[in-house]
């Protein structure tokens, strides 16, 4: 059992990023290198492709009380398996479609940051937390409790 008390204002979110293993990841790994300050409200987790993020694990990621999800791959044109990340950018935005008959839609963010982007990654991260703090914690919470 979880005892720990939160106010309101200690609440921060919880976002989960899947960076591509070519360019995003390493994006964040030059922000973290270059000392490019963001808040503490992200988890990355590596996959080969922005292209691998299937709707499944973004659910269950907003199933499972994630405030946010980030999905961050090459730049089109950029991908190391040629058109993956077009093919992420349909299955996101369709995903996104359906989550926005829930009311999730902006709980989702697709972004390209390329390996030499580390000031971007952490741009990205800064702007989708404060969003994801206007939005509030993610309602699935709530009803776990
Ligand atoms: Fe980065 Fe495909 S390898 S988006």
């Amino acid at each position: 059992m979880n005892t720990e008390v939160q106010t309101p204002d200690a609440w921060e979110p919880n976002i989960l990023a899947f960076c591509c293993n070519w360019c995003s990841y390493a994006g964040a790994d030059l922000a973290g290198v270059s000392r490019f300050q963001y808040p503490p409200t992200v988890k990355i987790l590596r996959v080969m492709c922005s292209s691998r993020v299937e709707p499944a694990f973004i659910l269950k990621a907003l199933k499972d009380g994630a405030d946010g999800v980030l999905v961050a791959g090459c730049h089109i044109g950029d991908c190391h398996y040629i058109d993956g990340n077009k093919n992420a950018e349909v299955r996101i935005n369709n995903t996104k479609k359906a989550l926005g008959k829930l009311g999730f839609d902006k709980r989702l963010r697709l972004e390209w940051i390329s390996a030499s982007e580390g000031l971007r990654f952490s741009e990205v991260i800064r702007d989708f937390t404060e969003e994801i703090m206007k939005l509030g914690q993610n309602p699935v919470k709530e009803v776990k409790k």
